[in-house]
């Protein structure tokens, strides 16, 4: 059975260098107007939405640019104080992507002191299931990236006792599918942001060696198109957002020259937009912090030496991982 490859054409006038000025002055200035369209719309992420902004300004080292004490106070407002965890935003409910979020944030910046550090741990480890799954929140759904989420912030706060870290892994184990990657729950189709997820997962556990690694790898680079970028599954278009997921994983693999890095970091900068600043998910839409951030952590993992090295792990600053958790998820 042959498959239609779903694919875009990158024209001439797109980007061909990276526009760091202009990401830097993008960034800066997202959400200085409160009241942006935009900027309103995206309250339900808030706390996610500035992890993947100071990131990415910390690896153009322009971080110095945003409001951090601003920031600080702002994800401290953020944490419920009966459960531990941390909401996107003010008055909303805590989830355990936020409080992820919110726990790189304060890494990044060498502050966890602000929040309630034992309540952070409390509400993760009251998320873990007799499976060795975790609930993303009070309401009950299962999910990989919920694992993940529970085990990275805990490494980070030096706290994985608090929880069954055999049984977490025994459930990530539980969704290998047949082609060596993995999907949200027992079952589901292999996916590369969950791939990421259970990869990233198995890393920080230290149970690599349980990944059926060259066949998962091969996986991997089959998501290459011929424009040079990267999708999450076999028949989706391309996604800038898969350079990270896809690239980050097998960077864990140490398979990273499993693909032509030419062709993908050609795809990367023609998803810039040379007039706003920032990346988009593909080339010529409009640009977001959270496509910025996988454009240039992608890039950082080509080798891209204007771009300082990002942990494939945690998708944080390596220097930042250096001085938190120099034993776990290493830059191969
Ligand atoms: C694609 O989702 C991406 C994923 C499933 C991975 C998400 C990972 C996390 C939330 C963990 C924290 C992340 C970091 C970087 C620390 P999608 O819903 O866009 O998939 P689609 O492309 O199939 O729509």
């Amino acid at each position: 059975m042959s498959f239609n490859t779903k694919d875009v054409v990158i024209s001439e006038d797109r980007p061909k260098t990276l526009l760091l000025d202009k990401h830097s002055d993008y960034l800066a200035s997202y959400g200085l107007n409160k009241d942006d369209y935009e900027y309103c719309m995206t309250e339900y992420i808030r706390v996610s939405g500035i992890y993947w902004s100071i990131t990415a300004m910390e690896l153009m080292g322009q971080s110095s640019r945003m409001p951090k004490e601003d920031i600080i106070e702002f994800i401290t407002s953020c944490q419920d104080t009966e459960s531990g965890g941390i909401a996107a935003s003010i008055g909303h409910d805590p989830h355990i992507l936020y409080t992820l979020s919110a726990i790189q944030v304060l890494a990044i910046y060498d502050r966890l002191e602000a929040i309630d550090v034992e309540g952070v741990v409390r509400y993760v480890a009251s998320l873990q299931q007799a499976d060795g799954s975790f609930f993303g929140d009070k309401w009950g759904e299962v999910d990989t990236r919920f694992s993940f989420c529970a085990v990275m912030c805990l490494s980070i706060l030096h706290r994985l006792d608090a929880i069954n870290v055999t049984k977490a892994v025994d459930f990530i184990l539980g969704c290998m599918n047949f082609d060596g990657g993995f999907g949200s729950k027992p079952g589901s189709e292999s996916h590369a942001g969950l791939i990421y997820c259970c990869v990233g997962t198995l890393s920080i556990c230290k149970r690599m060696d349980a990944l059926r690694a060259d066949e998962l790898a091969w996986w991997l680079c089959e998501r290459q198109l011929p424009s040079g970028g990267l999708n999450g599954r076999p028949e989706k278009l391309p996604d800038l957002c898969y350079s990270w997921w896809v690239m980050s994983s097998l960077s864990m693999l140490n398979r990273i020259h499993w693909v032509d890095k030419k062709s993908l970091e050609q795809f990367i900068l023609a998803c810039q937009d040379a007039e706003t600043g920032g990346f988009s998910d593909r080339p010529g839409d409009i640009t977001d912090p959270f496509h910025t951030l996988f454009g240039l952590a992608g890039l950082s993992l080509l080798g891209d030496s204007s771009i300082k090295p990002v942990n494939p792990t945690y998708c944080m600053p390596q220097e930042t991982i250096d001085s938190t958790c120099p034993t776990v998820g290493r830059r191969i």
